[in-house]
């Protein structure tokens, strides 16, 4: 599903791709001949949702030509049935950027007239939840808001940094990078700051379109202070493939420091809270123990040290640690092999066969013959058979693979009473293998079946 919609999100952006290119050739076939002029009401700079008026003014209007508007590839008609000059109207027009051409189509042929690039943009939204932070050790305080929806053009914040008398301290001024979604943070010099004074911050974000203020953020330097930022030194994957022990340090010397970890694998693209178990937790490092993973998957580990607030029940925490990345090992079997027994032709001798493969990795299975614990290995899943002397009263059978051993499946081989299938059950798992092992009886007398 998730390589479909790659895929889908890929073969769009080459349509579109495609189309602007197109869009090139013909813009620049238009540098050098250009058969007239296009306006845009109110201004090819628009208000999105805003109704456009395109004109499309030809030097010449022909008989028998027509006139055309494209954007972005497809044809618009006109709303007016004079049609030299024509006027396209372009209602609630919401595309942030697209490419226009007027065109003038003829019976056998089609010219270009003009053309250009209408741009759309929205006022910002008021700039809320502002947080400014530091760490104990460090020279910056760090700001952040978040921006609201996307303007789609350039808009600006100027940040005013005031005594709380109103006395401005700095001003600052931050362009903002229309690729992301929360507004580029602003670091502002310990240097200029009192630590035990509270300031008052606003910010005025401003483009084209409008302006829009914060509600001022008031804040003390002695009072914004986080966790330093930890480090994760060391991952070890368990023995079962699905948990792991990451051991971490950090400068911070605070007390009652608790750790919190996420993880995503490879492929994922958001970060998810694991089950973990903190070990040492309060003290500057640690161990913690992050379990329900996967075997054979590649992840990747954050973690972050939070404290308690003071006289509230929330926690302020830390920034996350620099990633740590490693794949788990394989999976050994743990469940027991589905074992039992069918009867053979005369003879004693104990036929086991791998009924399923175990995920492809089964290297062997091992049989022990009895308490005096004596081996036999059988290599490979296929069926094979083993004598099994006369005196034996049980075997037992375990699965070998890479990455561990299945528990033993014991099968009696007592001859007493009737005979019925021993079935041993498996708890449900993912894959259960299963081994058949048929034997025989030397008396004639107790032939049975499955
Ligand atoms: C745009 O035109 C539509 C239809 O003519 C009209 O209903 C709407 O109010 C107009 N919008 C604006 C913002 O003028
Ligand atoms: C501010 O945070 C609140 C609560 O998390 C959220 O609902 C709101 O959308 C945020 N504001 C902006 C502009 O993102
Ligand atoms: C932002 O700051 C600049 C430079 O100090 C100033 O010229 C401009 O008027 C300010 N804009 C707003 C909307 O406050
Ligand atoms: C505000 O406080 C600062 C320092 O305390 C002082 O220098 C400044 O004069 C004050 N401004 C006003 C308008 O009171
Ligand atoms: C975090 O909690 C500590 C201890 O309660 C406090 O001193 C500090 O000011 C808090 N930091 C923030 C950003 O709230
Ligand atoms: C791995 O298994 C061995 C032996 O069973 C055990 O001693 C060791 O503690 C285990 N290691 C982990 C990380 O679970
Ligand atoms: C289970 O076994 C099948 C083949 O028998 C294999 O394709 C599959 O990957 C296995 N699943 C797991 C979780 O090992």
């Amino acid at each position: 599903m998730r390589i479909n919609a790659a895929m889908n999100l890929s073969s769009t952006l080459w349509r579109i791709l495609i189309v602007l290119l197109c869009f090139s050739i013909k813009l620049y076939s238009l540098q050098i001949k250009r058969r007239g002029l296009l306006t845009v009401k109110p201004a090819k700079l628009f208000l999105i949702g805003s109704n456009l008026t395109v004109y499309c003014h030809p030097e010449k209007c022909k008989n028998g030509f027509k006139l055309s508007l494209e954007v972005n590839g497809e044809t618009v008609t006109s709303s007016e049935e004079v049609n030299c000059p024509a006027i396209f109207n372009l209602i609630n027009f919401r595309t942030p950027f697209s490419s226009v051409i007027c065109m003038l189509k003829g019976p056998d042929s089609s010219k270009i007239v003009d053309g250009g690039d209408l741009y759309g943009g929205l006022p910002p939204d008021k700039p809320e939840n502002i947080t400014c932070e530091r760490t104990r050790s460090s020279d910056n305080i760090i700001c952040s808001w978040e921006k609201g929806q996307k303007t789609h053009v350039i808009t600006t914040y100027n940040i005013s940094l005031n005594r709380e008398n109103g006395t401005r301290v700095e001003l600052y001024q931050i362009q903002d990078d229309e690729q992301r979604v929360s507004a580029n943070p602003l670091t502002i010099s310990r240097a200029v700051i009192e630590e035990n004074i509270k300031y008052k911050f606003i910010i005025t974000a401003y483009n084209h379109f409008g302006e829009s203020q914060s509600d001022p953020f008031i804040f003390c330097s002695k009072d914004i202070v986080i966790p330093e930022t930890p480090r994760i030194v060391n991952i070890e994957f368990g023995n079962n493939s699905q948990a792991a022990v990451l051991q971490w340090e950090t400068s911070d010397s605070s007390e009652h420091l608790r750790s919190d970890v996420r993880l995503r694998t490879d492929k994922a693209p958001s970060w998810v809270k694991s089950n973990y178990k903190a070990e040492g937790a309060d003290l500057n490092e640690g161990q913690i123990r992050v379990s329900g993973l996967r075997p054979l998957t590649d992840y990747e580990f954050q973690m972050r040290t939070c404290m308690p607030h003071t006289n509230t029940p929330r926690f302020n925490c830390s920034k996350w640690s620099a990633s740590v990345r490693g794949r788990s090992p394989g999976k050994g079997p743990s469940q027991q092999l589905h074992v039992w027994r069918t009867v053979r032709q005369p003879g004693v001798k104990c036929d086991c066969f791998v009924e399923e493969d175990y995920s492809g990795v089964v290297q062997q299975y091992k049989i022990f013959l009895g308490n005096e614990q004596k081996q036999e290995v059988l290599s490979g899943p296929a069926s094979s058979s083993v004598p099994v002397p006369a005196e034996i009263k049980a075997i037992s059978i375990s699965a070998i693979t890479l990455y561990g051993t299945s528990p033993p499946a014991v099968v009696p081989l007592k001859h007493s009473g009737g005979f019925a299938p021993v079935l041993r059950e498996l708890a449900p798992a993912a894959n259960s293998s299963a081994v058949l092992v048929s034997w025989t009886w030397t008396d004639d007398k107790h032939w049975f079946h499955i």
